[in-house]
């Protein structure tokens, strides 16, 4: 008889219970408030923003924390859309909500939030007003011109009692906890700093004054809510701008209020000034502010959570065991993978889809309005998603090409019934992706593959590396369907021994590089060799570099490379030479930038040729990625992703 297999977590205090006032989360794994703009006009819920929160639900979450909601509408819309917790007819959607979070076995929980000097106070989802009054508290005129009023007494109280009312709502509709949003920049850490609160009354001066605002609120929400129902508040840790508040203060502050929370939620930096502090980029180390946590938990005996840029079990693991935190919080990497807790408890951590930190999700809120995530393509149709259709037949799939996009579309097919065979011309998976394990800060870009890779053969794909599918192999495999994913070439505007390609940043020579071309690969890969000590110049045709990364990576990319490289725009690379590489000014002028090895990062073109000759020769071919037209990651993942849903 087979032996039964006894069950032990590979991570067991990640996945223990913890008690919060009359609550028991089921383990340490926390979804972190996560807002979209999926709401009506008037900040209502809609279907698609309650399936968003319920697949995390789903994912083993042991508490799904709903995004910003908005205590009192008038004066504290955070964002271009919030819920609306004043709205007459917001209590059916909230109720909705909390059950499709319950109903997996998380705790429901949301946060009561209130954007103070920052609120939008919009007509239009997006477009701010920049004449309309907005209340902080003092007066002030923010950088874009709006004009900030000093929150009178009498609103004060009016926003006190909002929360209290808004906690009394949210607990009818059925969730099990609340979070009090103080950090990031909105009304109550604007209270509790020193460099915007300047008010001279009982709510400023000194830091018991700073922290009324917090204190009344606290109080009015636990009245409304009672000692069981866990409260928790997030702080963001110190304020490192001139005059803000420093951890030695968030630590008084923490004391300060301990006995009236059940929960400290320890974040960093702020939405509209500090962005990067709240959101770690792929330039700073997982769990880079997991010091917070750690520094404040030896000053209260409240449990405390740490938050930023985690996702690693291990680490999290880690940080429990050391006592750094007792709670892990997670935004991005859930959004990636909504089943990373539930992956985490049943051992299954190789399947595991890490973010890649690229900023997508919260440039594409930015400027489309939508919500979307580079990796995962159910992220914005949570709800179509459960009704994408079953094959009435199982087929015989072929996929041509192993990178992200054939990788997605053979996993996608696989996990309908079909039998899918994918085969890939090289000897590894991955494609494009396989140059980015030279790049540390890419290495989650990296990693893709393996996690990919471990999910096909978990979905019976067959995998046929070193095979190269040709007209003459697809119809002697006579497929179903052919999923084309061959990728592109390199575009090579010079060429002798001393010029690699992006994919192959390993091999340049020597101490001095010239990286051709200023998009997001070049500039990647010029940050990367800076790092590594090189002395690098980045060339570009146009007047700016990194045009293609989305806004909130923008930033933080063209931050590392001026501080690590010297750019040049508005120069063609003409030739190699022995020196270096020859150069042209818009001007004609010619210059040489000396160079021991140039990189090549110009962009790719479709493999056209190849894929005109695999057209026609199976009943359906669809084209997926770069073979078609060159973008990016999560194109190729998206049109793999449709391609398999498509047969
Ligand atoms: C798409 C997105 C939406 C977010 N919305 C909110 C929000 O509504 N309220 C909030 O306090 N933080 C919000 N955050 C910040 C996260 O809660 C979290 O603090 C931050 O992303 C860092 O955690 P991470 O590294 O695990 O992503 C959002 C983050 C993302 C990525």
């Amino acid at each position: 008889m087979k032996e039964a297999k006894i069950y032990t977590p590979n991570y067991p205090l990640l996945c223990s219970p913890i008690k919060l006032a009359g609550l028991t989360l089921k383990n340490r794994m926390i979804s972190a408030p996560m807002g979209f703009p999926d709401l009506t006009q008037d900040g209502l819920l809609t279907r698609d923003a309650i399936a968003f929160y319920e697949l995390r639900a789903r994912g083993g979450a042991a508490a799904v924390t709903v995004g910003e909601a908005v205590t009192h509408y008038r004066t504290g819309k955070s964002h271009g859309r919030s819920i609306n917790l004043q709205h007459p007819d917001v209590l059916a959607g909230l109720t909705n909500l909390a059950r499709a979070i319950r109903r997996h076995g998380a705790a429901a929980s949301i946060e009561l939030a209130h954007g103070g000097k920052f609120s939008a106070v919009d007509r239009l989802p997006g477009e701010r007003v920049r004449d309309a009054v907005k209340y902080g508290p003092a007066d002030e005129t923010l950088p874009d011109g709006s004009v900030v009023k000093q929150m009178p007494h009498e609103m004060i109280g009016e926003i006190v009692e909002s929360y209290g009312e808004a906690a009394a709502l949210v607990k009818r509709a059925g969730f099990d906890m609340l979070l009090v949003h103080a950090g990031h920049g909105w009304l109550i850490e604007q209270f509790l700093s020193p460099a915007t609160n300047t008010r001279t009354d009982e709510y400023g001066g000194n830091a018991i004054n700073r922290a009324r605002l917090a204190m009344e609120i606290l109080d009015a929400v636990r009245a409304a809510v009672g000692k069981d129902f866990p409260i928790e508040l997030r702080i963001s840790a110190e304020e490192t701008f001139p005059g803000g508040y420093s951890l030695k203060d968030a630590i008084e502050f923490a004391k300060l209020i301990e006995s009236r929370i059940d929960l400290l939620h320890v974040s960093a930096g702020s939405n509209e000034e500090r962005f990067y502090e709240t959101h770690p980029s792929m330039f700073m180390e997982r769990g880079c502010n997991v010091r917070f946590a750690e520094e404040i938990k030896k000053h209260v005996s409240v449990p405390v959570g740490a938050i930023g840029a985690l996702g690693e079990p291990e680490q999290m693991e880690r940080i429990i065991a050391s006592g750094s935190a007792d709670i892990v919080y997670m935004a991005r990497s859930l959004l990636v993978d909504p089943e990373l807790p539930r992956k985490v408890v049943q051992n299954r951590e190789d399947e595991i889809l890490r973010c890649i930190r690229c900023f997508m999700c919260l440039a594409e809120r930015m400027h489309t309005q939508t919500r979307i995530c580079a990796l995962n393509p159910v992220i914005g149709r949570e709800y179509e998603a459960q009704f994408d259709p079953q094959p009435t037949k199982p087929k015989y799939v072929l996929v041509a090409g192993g990178g992200p996009g054939g990788m997605q579309a053979a996993l996608t097919a696989a996990g309908r019934g079909h039998r899918v065979v994918l085969c890939e011309k090289e000897n590894e998976l991955g494609g494009a992706v396989r140059s980015e394990k030279e790049i540390p800060f890419k290495m989650d870009v990296f990693r893709l593959i393996a996690t990919m890779k471990r999910r096909m053969e978990l979905a019976g794909v067959e995998i046929r590396t070193g095979t190269e599918v040709t007209a003459d192999y697809v119809r002697e495999q006579a497929p179903d369907a052919l999923i084309v994913a061959v990728g592109g070439e390199p575009i090579m505007p010079v060429s002798g021994d001393k010029v690699v390609t992006a994919e192959n940043i390993a091999n340049v020579s020597g101490e001095r590089v010239a990286v051709i071309g200023g998009g997001l690969v070049g500039c990647e890969a010029a940050v990367h060799l800076a790092m590594k000590g090189k002395s690098v110049t980045l060339v570009e045709m146009a007047d700016t570099v990194a045009a293609d990364a989305n806004a909130r990576q923008r930033p933080a990319l063209v931050g590392q490379l001026y501080a690590r490289c010297s750019v040049i725009t508005g120069l063609k690379a003409l030739r190699t030479e022995p020196g270096g590489l020859l150069c042209e000014d818009r001007e004609g002028k010619t210059r040489l930038i000396e160079a021991d090895g140039v990189v090549c990062a110009v962009g790719s073109r479709p493999r056209s040729a190849l894929v005109d000759s695999l057209r026609g020769t199976a009943p359906e071919v669809a084209l997926v990625g770069d073979c078609v037209k060159v973008k990016d990651l999560r194109e190729a993942i998206f049109r793999g992703y449709h391609a398999g849903l498509d047969i």
